[in-house]
């Protein structure tokens, strides 16, 4: 069975593929009628045990564009609430007979474990702090399509890197790409020895800025953070905030983009956020056509 748990143990070459894929499919979606018969014979269960509106919204239209069927899982008005486990909640969906499970999940590995014990492909929308491939891939895919390539371009990952697993696929995939990556954020919120990933790491946002060509900008993600770090809300605004001011200092024009959700005015203000350099709504559009190329991949490419 294939899935699709992590950037990590995928090739260049798979990416490339995903790519020529979703781009096919976003010329699907600029037709009248945005529809493929290709999973029509497919049933997918969205299953999340963490909030979402972009990736669960982007794979549920993802999955109705292709005609497979779907049904939606939050485990927060669920029998997960009366004791039921992971295994016994998937295994009990997946015996309505369903072929695919999108999962997402607040600890670390769960679509790893719950791949060994299931008979069905996973995809996974986001486990804890690790991995978030499908949000790293629509990130490679809009910077190709703003700039043209990936390889060559200098991006800087800017925020709370430790708890992100947005931060962590990024750098897999677009060093897989051939692009140079740099993290930038308080050294609170950078993981130790990141070094040995082979990215640059950078204190001053600023200097962040004007090295890159493309800053990745992301939320400081207090759900995750069990003690209180150093720095506040507002220490991260004044220090590492990035604002239109900052974009328009320097000698040559970025572009800003941002996972979501943003906290506007903690890493982000407005003027950036809805200025002419930034991609974050293409970055959402973008979702749905890569979302559509790796369920069509992972069904066989039929
Ligand atoms: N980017 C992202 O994963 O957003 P959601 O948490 O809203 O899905």
């Amino acid at each position: 069975t294939r899935h699709l748990l992590g950037i990590k143990n995928i090739t260049a070459a798979d990416i490339e593929l995903i790519f020529q894929t979703a781009d096919n499919f976003k010329e699907v979606l600029n037709r009248p009628i945005k529809k493929v018969p290709s999973l029509r014979d497919i049933t997918i269960a969205n299953i999340f045990f963490e909030n979402s509106t972009r990736t669960r919204l982007s794979f549920e239209l993802a999955e109705k564009r292709l005609s497979a069927d779907v049904i939606n899982f939050s485990s927060s008005n669920s029998s997960v609430k009366k004791g039921e486990t992971l295994i016994d909640t998937v295994n009990n969906i997946l015996s309505m007979k369903v072929d695919m499970v999108v999962m997402r999940h607040a600890s670390v590995g769960a679509p790893h474990f719950l791949s060994k014990h299931i008979q069905a492909n996973i995809v996974n929308a986001g486990d804890g702090t690790h991995e978030h491939p499908t949000q790293a891939l629509l990130d490679a895919f809009s910077i190709r399509e703003k700039l043209g390539d990936v390889a060559g371009k200098k991006i800087a990952i800017i925020g709370d890197i430790l708890h992100s697993r947005v931060a962590l696929s990024n750098i897999f995939c677009l060093q897989k790409l051939g692009a140079e990556v740099m993290v930038c954020g308080p050294i609170t919120l950078i993981p130790k020895h990141i070094e040995s990933l082979g990215v640059k790491v950078e204190q001053d946002v600023m200097k962040a800025l004007r090295w890159c060509d493309v800053a990745n900008v992301l939320r400081i993600q207090l759900e995750r953070q069990q003690i209180k770090y150093f720095p506040s809300l507002r220490e991260y605004s004044l220090y590492f905030g990035i604002n239109k001011r900052m974009l328009e200092s320097l000698d040559k024009e970025i572009v800003v983009m941002h996972p979501g959700p943003i906290n506007r005015g903690v890493e982000l203000s407005s003027d950036a956020a809805d200025s002419g350099q930034s991609i974050i709504l293409q970055q959402v559009e973008n979702g749905v056509a890569i979302r559509m190329a790796v369920l069509y991949l992972l069904a066989g490419g039929k």
